[in-house]
This record gives structure tokens, sequence and C-alpha cells, in this order.
């Protein structure tokens, strides 16, 4: 399908229709994992609650929904890798297999944190499915199973993803143009 991408959108770096293709993949390898175990899928906010919906609408085991809602503290801290839990779990993950929904892995900090705390509530398992990875300069120490792209280091937004809580609400995931956010880098 063609799509005119938002005034801002520098260009459409995924297509709203190949984001599709790549859940009915990420689905059908969740689906064989878990079987009619199912899974606990934990959504990290604000950012994977598109990707969660439609990933979940994909999915046909058992599954529960939980969510978390964090934020890093400022640069200066946010190489320790130390976030602030705005939102925590509605329910116990102890003895469940639980499935970590992220849009995106930057740095990695706000995953490895999140691992950290889940694996402390012992859970049965404990996996990541993140649409995108921004596979930088540094490694990460952690396995990402499921993995939809990975992308180059360019700010993106749309599809849950945003620049001052704008374009989350967009289909397909863009480059946003320089001059969109100031011409200063927003990371
Ligand atoms: C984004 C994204 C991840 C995190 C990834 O969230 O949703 O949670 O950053 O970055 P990292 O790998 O460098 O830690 P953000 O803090 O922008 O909040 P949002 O999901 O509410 O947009």
């Amino acid at each position: 399908m063609s799509q005119r991408a938002h005034p801002d959108i520098e260009k459409v770096l995924i297509s709203e229709d190949e984001i599709k293709s790549k859940i009915v993949e990420l689905a059908a390898e969740i689906t064989e994992d878990y079987g009619d175990a199912g899974v606990l899928l934990v959504g990290v906010l604000k950012g994977a609650f598109v990707f969660m919906a439609d990933l979940a609408r994909s999915l046909s085991i058992p599954i529960d929904f939980d969510f978390m809602a964090v934020s890093s503290y400022g640069t200066a801290t946010k190489s320790s890798g130390v976030v602030r839990i705005l939102k925590d779990l509605d329910y116990e993950v102890t003895g469940r297999h639980v499935l970590l929904v992220e849009d995106i892995i930057d740095s990695g900090l706000t995953i490895s944190y999140l691992l950290r705390y889940l694996k402390a509530r012992r859970p049965a398992s404990l996996e990541i499915c993140s649409l995108l990875w921004k596979q930088g300069q540094q490694p990460v120490p952690f396995e990402v199973k499921y993995t939809g792209f990975v992308i180059p280091s360019v700010f993106v937004v749309g599809y849950g993803l945003d620049f001052a809580e704008r374009y989350r609400n967009l289909p397909y995931i863009g480059v946003l143009r320089l001059e969109a956010y100031g011409g200063e880098s927003p990371h």
C-alpha cells in the first residue's frame, strides 16, 4: 500500500505493511514457543502500546496483559541504568512465563533495569520482544529473543514512538525531519 508520509517525516523507514508482516512472523514464533502454556505480556509504556495491541491480536495462545511505566532519570544518571518506576505491575509474576514487550531498545538501559527488576520476582521464564533494536556502539548484556527490525542510529517516530509525545499514532516508523525537532538531536 502506498503511504503519504506526515510532512514532518523525512522518510518512511518501515512501512505499515512491513510491520504487519513482521508481527505475523513474531506471533508465529511466540505461539510455537509458548503454546498452550500461554504467556503474560508485559508492555513498557508508553511506547509499546501500539505494538503490543497488534502483536496480541495476532497471538492465538492464552495471554494475559500487564503494563509497567518507567521513566529514566536525567541523562547524567541514565548511564547508571537506573529508571524510575511510574507504574508497577498489577499482577504477581512469580512462576509465570513473562514476555517483556518494547517498542525500541536503544542504549538497552531501560530493558536491563526491567530484567533485573523482574528476575528478582522469580518468573518461570523471562524473555524480550522488541519491535525495533537500534543496535549501537555498545553491546548489550542480554539476549533479545524476538526482534522485529534492527535499525540504524537515526531518530525514529511513529507506531508508538514519539517526539515530545507527538507522532505516536503514525501507522509506520519514520525518520523525523531535523526541522521538526529544532535541528538539535533529541537524545
Ligand atoms: C523509550 C522506549 C524504551 C526506551 C529505550 O521510552 O519505549 O522504553 O526508550 O531506550 P533505552 O534502550 O536507551 O533505555 P521513553 O523513555 O522514550 O518513553 P515512552 O515509551 O513513554 O516514549
